[in-house]
């Protein structure tokens, strides 16, 4: 029977000790190149500020990698104006703001 070595044991459970969705994002930061260069489709389509895409009852984003999935998708639509440190402030903001994933 293999032996699970204390390192072995570590790595497994690294993952569960990870800080929370987006804590390496800056989220100040991430609102304002979310209101510059994203907010325009959003509002477009719902009006308003377009926060109601994050807020309806049928919204699709249900975790935190859905969300990054989905920044990284809306940011193809930009034509991918943006780097993935942008990417991971806007999480932070949109995460910090309405999803609110732990
Ligand atoms: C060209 C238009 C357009 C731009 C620009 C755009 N989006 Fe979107 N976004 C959409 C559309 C359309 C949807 C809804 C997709 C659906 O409901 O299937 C959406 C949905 C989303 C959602 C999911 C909302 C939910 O249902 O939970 C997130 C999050 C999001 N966008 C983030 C961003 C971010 C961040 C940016 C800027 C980097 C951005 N979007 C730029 C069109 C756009």
């Amino acid at each position: 029977m293999t032996r699970i070595t204390p390192l072995l044991l570590a790595l497994l459970l690294s993952p569960a000790v990870e800080a929370a969705p987006f804590a390496k994002g800056d989220a100040k930061a991430g609102k304002l190149l979310h209101d510059q260069q994203c907010a325009g489709c959003h509002i477009g389509r719902y009006g308003g500020d377009g926060s109601r895409i994050y807020t309806r009852a049928e919204r699709r984003v249900k975790s935190a990698s859905a969300l990054a999935q989905q920044i990284t998708t809306c940011n193809a639509n930009l034509g991918n104006n943006l780097f993935p440190e942008d990417e991971a402030n806007i999480g932070a903001y949109l995460n910090q703001t309405w999803y609110k994933f732990k």
